[in-house]
């Protein structure tokens, strides 16, 4: 009896830590860095489809709009249905909503130096007083040098007065190919002041 109890109480404890719906705070970092890079994984899948079928269809000058976080319902679904918070962050950033806060920069700076020093770059785990962040870091690839490469080279001259037009304070220019970009940033808020 004591056993089958005790079974129960397991297979119990494993359904409720799969749960989206288990208070953040209570899972262990493994768990959220599962849980934050699926989340992080399908935004930017959904991101890097909405923009290469954009930049298919019209272009990059027709497609500037469409590398944000906000492009593909995806994201915003993904936000309600995991009770997250997902955006984007880096210290040269094009969007100035985009600008790190003092927890993310901390990251920020483990990522570029590891960068600098060619580690790999793996996700961190950070808690503040109202979330459980997760972060996982973002390299530059081919297609990205297009509208973030070196002004008047992968970025043509066209294109880049067009972004500066959107983007007057643009900071995101300059990146190769392999160059660490930023950080996804999925915040997990925890149910703790409720309590
Ligand atoms: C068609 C042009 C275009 C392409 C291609 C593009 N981006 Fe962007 N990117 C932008 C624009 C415009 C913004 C500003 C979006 C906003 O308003 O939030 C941006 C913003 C970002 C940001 C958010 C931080 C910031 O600078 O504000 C990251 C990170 C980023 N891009 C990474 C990438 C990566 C990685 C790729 C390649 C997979 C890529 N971008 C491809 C135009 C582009």
């Amino acid at each position: 009896m004591k056993s089958f109890r005790l079974s129960i109480l397991v297979a119990f404890t494993f359904l409720v830590a799969c749960d989206d719906s288990t208070d953040p705070a209570e899972l262990t970092t493994e768990q959220i860095i599962e849980r934050g890079s699926e989340i992080a994984g399908k935004s930017q899948s959904a991101l890097a489809s909405t923009l290469v079928a954009q930049i298919e269809k019209s272009g990059f000058e027709g497609a500037v709009s469409f590398c944000h976080v906000n492009a593909s319902p995806i994201v915003d679904s993904l936000e309600a249905a995991h009770d997250v918070k997902i955006r984007r962050t880096s210290f040269r950033h094009r969007n100035p909503n985009n600008e790190p806060d003092e927890l993310d920069r901390d990251v920020l700076s483990i990522f570029e130096e590891k960068s600098e020093s060619g580690e790999d770059l793996t996700p961190v785990v950070k808690t503040d007083s109202e979330a459980i962040r997760y972060y996982q870091p973002i390299m530059v690839m081919p297609l990205c040098t297009n509208c973030h490469g070196m002004p008047g080279e992968s970025l043509t001259a066209d294109l880049h007065a067009l972004i500066l037009d959107e983007y007057p304070d643009d900071e995101a220019v300059g990146y190769e190919v392999g160059d660490f970009r930023g950080a996804w940033v999925v915040e997990f808020a925890t149910k703790q002041e409720s309590k």
